[in-house]
């Protein structure tokens, strides 16, 4: 009896595990060729396994980004920039534009002279954070058609380091401000905000805890 019982159990766990199995093997085909193909997919995947164990929220706004952002790391992250474009004062177009005080300007007529792409030069609109942050994330995504051949910033953290940096070579318009929200930790709102989050993690939790019941059950 209790030998049939441990068998059991020990198939379902079994069972768990090759489950467990086959979700990391497809996490792991999944992604390398999204990721070669359509960068954006890859993005919004994550942004939807982040929404999930997060509970319902997609990550830090923009202005909750550039509010903890770094300009200094930002300058790192232009080493992926320099092969085609200068940023510093009168310096010279390359495969790219010149992108001095870019932040801001029109989209695609910023350096008199650059036979930018029609894709580019007749997008319109200015670029702001919100428009200089998309076109980071897939250059393509934004400007069908353009010949700037660069994948993209998958890390929202970098591309608003990145802006931060082009802020500080020739500025940039006003930053989106974050909506007035109660500070994590806050207690006076932990109350209320706490069953929300609880909800949403018991959600999150909802599949590995189907298959604690099951393996409970079966002991
Ligand atoms: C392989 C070369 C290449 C790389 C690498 C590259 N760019 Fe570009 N970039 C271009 C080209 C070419 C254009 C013009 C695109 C067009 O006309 O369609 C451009 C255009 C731009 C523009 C628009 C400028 C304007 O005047 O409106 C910005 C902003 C920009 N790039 C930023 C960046 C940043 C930031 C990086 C690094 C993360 C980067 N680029 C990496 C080639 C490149």
């Amino acid at each position: 009896m209790d030998d049939r019982s441990n068998t059991f159990a020990g198939w379902v766990l079994g069972s768990g595990i090759v489950a467990l199995g086959f979700s990391i093997l497809s996490g792991m085909y999944f992604n390398p060729s999204e990721a070669e193909h359509e960068g954006e997919e890859k993005h919004y995947g994550y942004a939807v396994a982040v929404a999930e164990s997060g509970g319902g929220e997609s990550g830090p706004s923009l202005a909750e980004l550039l509010a903890a952002g770094d300009a200094e790391a930002g300058k790192a992250v232009f080493a992926k920039c320099t092969a085609c474009h200068t940023v510093e004062q009168g310096g010279k177009d390359g495969t790219g534009p010149n992108l001095f005080g870019i932040m801001g300007k029109p989209i695609g007529k910023h350096a008199a002279g650059f036979a930018y792409s029609s894709a580019l030069s007749g997008h319109g609109g200015d670029w702001s954070w919100e428009n200089m942050d998309a076109w980071l994330t897939s250059p393509r995504k934004f400007a069908d058609g353009t010949k700037m051949s660069f994948a993209g910033l998958s890390k929202p953290e970098d591309r608003v380091n990145l802006m931060l940096y082009l802020e500080t070579m020739g500025g940039a318009p006003a930053k989106p401000v974050a909506e007035e929200k109660p500070a994590e930790g806050d207690e006076a709102a932990e109350g209320e905000a706490s069953e929300e989050g609880a909800v949403a993690e018991a959600e999150a939790d909802q599949d590995a805890a189907a298959e604690t019941e099951e393996a409970t059950a079966a002991e």
